[in-house]
Parts: structure tokens; C-alpha cells; sequence
């Protein structure tokens, strides 16, 4: 019996051509996997694509929910930016589509999977170092990292093997999308300077220029109503990518530093991961501790980073995890958030868990704040300070 080999498979130019390709040069069947995390497309054209190209067999996993659950939420209960600024849109999505292949082979008897990275890229690392950590004995295929075919070659070779594909030679961007944004790498933008075509942009064109508001209600650290109306959190978020992009809110224009040492030009849409990230941390403000606030912030860091990496399935991602889970006990309430063209802002906060104390914070009034106890915490404060500038010579 041929060997089987289970291919991550979008419908796009690359994947279609790896069909194909691996059967020819493995003679290894190929059942092709393709995942919805929300990136939108026809799944019934896609697996006619598979089928076409000759996959023997075509698994299609609705992943929405389970990617919203499990991999985004936890993200977003970090607060997790890469580099300050990247929502790892396309780093989160490859655990779950890691899951979904690793299973299907399972289900399939396969020894192989497959993906359809090249070498320059995070993503193979993620593929990879993800595969290897829930199952160890697949072999891995990366057909595009060893066939050597430019664009052109590849639509060739699709053309040469009747193998049905929508690219064709103009649009020269790469995207990659789901549930929790968009990403375009390629053509102009690989010059840093050049400002991005305004074509690339999809989720976030300006249709709106009045003023609105929104209130986001959250329950232990997870969106679970707008304006009042709950609704499950893959729900929260395609509303709010509609509403939030209806601003021109969630573009990110951005130099990254990828994983395999290359420094990389690249464009992100992100309305509702930058929104809720936004709304998030601000009822965090009110609810965290000071000391637990300032470690979470610097957790985020390294759980944005381990995510970038790859290391997903890692024993530090899911430590750091499970403390960012144990922080949210009380990160609870609602966030008021006004809308204007390219802008949303907090305009109100408010948690019956808040730590803010109107009588502490006041300068209105008289109260059992002792005033004179400042005094003396003050003095002893600088007392270091105080003796080091005196050593010194200073006065
Ligand atoms: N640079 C981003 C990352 O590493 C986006 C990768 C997008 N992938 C793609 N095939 N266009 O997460």
C-alpha cells in the first residue's frame, strides 16, 4: 500500500502545486487538509481544487471556534504584541492548523505531512517545531523549501497538469488571514520606504466619518458582550473586525525581525485583535494589582515572542499560560470605546472588582487618607538617594 502523507492545504497556488508534486516525486498519496480559522473562501471550491490536483482524499475542519477558544483568547488574556506591535496573526494560527494535521494523519494512517512554507519564512518553524512537539515520528515534507519553482514555474506546472488555480502573474502580495487579522508581505512593500499600494488593504477601508461608541463587556479577561448583546467570542470578533476596519482602525505598517535572521518589511490588518487588546488591558488597569500588573506586562513579552518562535507546544508557552489565566480572575466589567475615522479610544471603564477607590483618589474632600503618614514614607524613600548624593559631594 502507498504510503500517505497528509498535505496543510489552502486552495492557493503553492498547495495546489504540492498536490500534485509530492505524489510525483514521493508516490505517496495525498490527503489534503484544509482548516477554516475564519480566513474566509469557498470550501467547497477548495476541495474540488484538492481533488483536482489529485488528492485522494480531502479533510475540511471547521476550526473556528476551537481556534477563537483556545488560541486566541489565551493571546489575548496576555495581551500578546510581537515586538510591540504584531497581534501574531498568522503565529497563532499555525498550532491549531499543527493540530488538525497531526490528526488527520492519525485518522488516515499517514506517516508524512506536509506544508507549504518556503525557506524564508517563520511559518516553517512554526509547521515544524509544532509537528515534532505532538508527534515526533511524522516524516515532514516541505515541497516548496526543496522544488525550486519561482511563481511563474508554478503556474506553469499547474497549467501543464490541468491543475485548476485562481493566482495569476499580477497580484504579487502574499497574504495569509484568519479570525484575528490579515497579513501582506511581497511586491512594493519589500521596499521599507515605499508606502504600501492602498490595494492591499481589505478589512480596514474607511466607509464611516461620524462618531460612535461601543461597549465591550468582559468576564474573567474574555469578551462576552457588545453593547449588552452576548454573543460567543468568535462572534465578538467578527463584528468588531467589521466595525472597528468600517474606521480604517487596525493597520500596522511594520519592520519585524523573523525568527531566521532576516529582517522583514510587513503589512497587518487587525481591527478587532488591536481593539480588543485595547479595551482588554485598560479594564486591567483597574482590576490587577500593581505588582501583578507590571510582571504580567513583562510576561507578555516572552509569551508574544515564544508564540512568534514556534513554540506554541512548549512547556514555558503553557506555564506562562496558565499564570496569564490565573491573572484574569477578576478582570471582569466593561470597556467604553469611542470610534472615529482611523481611531478608537477608551472613553469610560468600570468592574465591580475595580481597585480604584473614588475616596483614595480623590483631592475632593476630606477623608481617612493620613496625610502626615506621607511624610515619613517619603523621607525614607529617598533616604538612598539622599546619602549617595551627599557621598558624592553634592549638597
Ligand atoms: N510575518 C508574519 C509572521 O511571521 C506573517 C507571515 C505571513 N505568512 C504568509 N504566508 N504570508 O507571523
Amino acid at each position: 500500500m502507498a504510503k500517505r502523507v497528509v498535505l496543510a492545504y489552502s486552495g492557493g497556488l503553492d498547495t495546489s502545486v504540492a498536490v500534485k508534486w509530492i505524489s510525483e516525486n514521493y508516490g505517496y498519496e495525498v490527503i489534503a487538509m484544509a482548516m477554516d480559522v475564519g480566513q474566509g473562501g469557498d470550501f467547497e471550491v477548495i476541495r474540488h481544487r484538492a481533488i483536482a490536483a489529485g488528492a485522494v482524499a480531502v479533510e475540511v475542519i471547521d476550526a473556528r471556534a476551537d481556534f477563537a477558544e483556545n488560541f486566541v483568547l489565551p493571546t489575548l488574556h496576555a495581551n500578546a504584541l510581537y515586538e510591540g506591535k504584531y497581534p501574531l496573526v498568522s503565529s497563532l494560527s499555525r498550532p491549531v492548523i499543527v493540530k488538525g494535521l497531526v490528526e488527520t494523519a492519525k485518522k488516515y494512517d499517514a506517516e508524512a505531512v506536509a506544508h507549504g512554507c518556503t525557506g524564508k519564512g517563520n511559518d516553517q518553524v512554526r509547521f515544524e517545531v509544532g509537528i515534532r512537539a505532538l508527534n515526533p515520528n511524522l516524516e515532514i515534507i516541505a515541497p516548496v523549501r526543496s522544488w525550486g519553482f519561482s511563481r511563474a514555474d508554478s503556474i506553469d506546472y499547474a497549467q501543464a497538469h490541468s491543475i485548476p488555480i485562481a493566482a495569476s502573474k499580477e497580484k504579487p502580495y502574499s497574504i495569509d488571514q484568519n479570525l484575528w487579522g490579515r497579513a501582506v508581505e511581497c511586491g512594493e512593500m519589500e521596499d521599507p520606504w515605499a508606502e504600501p499600494p492602498h490595494d492591499v488593504y481589505e478589512m480596514t477601508i474607511p466607509t464611516r466619518q461620524d462618531r460612535s461608541e461601543i461597549t465591550i463587556t468582559f468576564n474573567e479577561g474574555k469578551p462576552v458582550a457588545l453593547d449588552g448583546i452576548a454573543m460567543p467570542f468568535v462572534e465578538v470578533i467578527d463584528k468588531l473586525n467589521v466595525l472597528f476596519g468600517s474606521y480604517g482602525y487596525g493597520r500596522i505598517d511594520m519592520v519585524e525581525n523573523r525568527r531566521v535572521g532576516i529582517k522583514s518589511r510587513e503589512v497587518y490588518e487587525a481591527p478587532a485583535a488591536l481593539g480588543l487588546i485595547l479595551a482588554h488591558s485598560e479594564l486591567e488597569d483597574l482590576t490587577l494589582e500593581r505588582d501583578l500588573a507590571h510582571e504580567k506586562a513583562k510576561l507578555s513579552h516572552r509569551i508574544a515572542e515564544l508564540i512568534y518562535d514556534g513554540l506554541w507546544f512548549s512547556p514555558l508557552r503553557e506555564g506562562l499560560s496558565e499564570f496569564m489565566s490565573y491573572s484574569q480572575r477578576y478582570v471582569t466589567g466593561d470597556v467604553r470605546l469611542a470610534l472615529e475615522p482611523n481611531r478608537v479610544y477608551v472613553v469610560g471603564r468600570r468592574s465591580s472588582y475595580s481597585l480604584y477607590d473614588y475616596e483614595l483618589a480623590t483631592y475632593e474632600k476630606e477623608d481617612q487618607f493620613r496625610h502626615s503618614d506621607a511624610e515619613g514614607f517619603v523621607r525614607i524613600w529617598g533616604l538612598g538617594v539622599e546619602t549617595w548624593s551627599k557621598r558624592q559631594g553634592r549638597k
